[in-house]
């Protein structure tokens, strides 16, 4: 085998071989579930990814309701705009409480040379209704778990999931 191969085999099979990275809310290996969505050993929600790139059903919503609320200012795939930071980098450190709070409250950011004005989606269902679910694709794509777009196969819908989508939006 030319050298260059063999070393990118290797590369390729410790890729897969580490565990999944952690980020600002720890380790986010998925250890159990609840009514169908993953949850690492600090409770936090968190996502699976198969080695075959089939995500679970909450991290293929979550890039839904990514690009349809929250894309437009931080840009496709979490990355960043001109508008507002990258989400990608901002996981690393912020714990999934952070998160939920400035989703649901808002944050503005006065100081900077720039007014930037992150809004509050507190009385937004198609925001608070899907807020695990965005987390954890925002979660996956901070932790280098997901590639960019949107996920090649998703693991099918968990049972009760509808039934509890349907009575959080009313
Ligand atoms: C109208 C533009 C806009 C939309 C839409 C928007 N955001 Fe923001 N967001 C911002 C801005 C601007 C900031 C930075 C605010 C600051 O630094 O004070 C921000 C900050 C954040 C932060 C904090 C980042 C950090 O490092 O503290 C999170 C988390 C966040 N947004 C999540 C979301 C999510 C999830 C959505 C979709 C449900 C969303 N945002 C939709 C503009 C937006």
């Amino acid at each position: 085998m030319h050298m260059r191969t063999a070393t990118a085999a290797v590369a390729l099979l410790l890729a897969f071989a580490l565990p999944v990275a952690a980020d600002g809310s720890g380790d986010s290996t998925a250890v159990s579930t609840r009514d169908g969505e993953y949850i690492d050993k600090a409770g936090n929600p968190t996502f699976k990814i198969d080695k075959d790139g089939t995500v679970d059903w909450y991290t293929s919503v979550g890039y839904i309701r990514y690009t349809a609320n929250c894309m437009q200012c931080h840009g496709p795939d979490g990355l960043g705009s001109s508008f507002a930071p990258s989400l990608v980098d901002a996981l690393r450190t912020l714990v999934y409480s952070q998160f939920v709070d400035t989703v649901t409250n808002g944050k503005t950011n006065v100081s900077a040379s720039q007014d930037l004005v992150m809004p509050a989606f507190g009385v937004n269902p198609n925001v608070m209704c899907y807020l695990d679910a965005i987390f954890v694709y925002l979660r996956a794509r901070s932790d280098g778990a997901l590639e960019r777009g949107p996920p090649p196969k998703n693991a099918p819908k968990p049972a009760g999931y509808s039934a509890a989508e349907n009575a959080c939006m009313g």
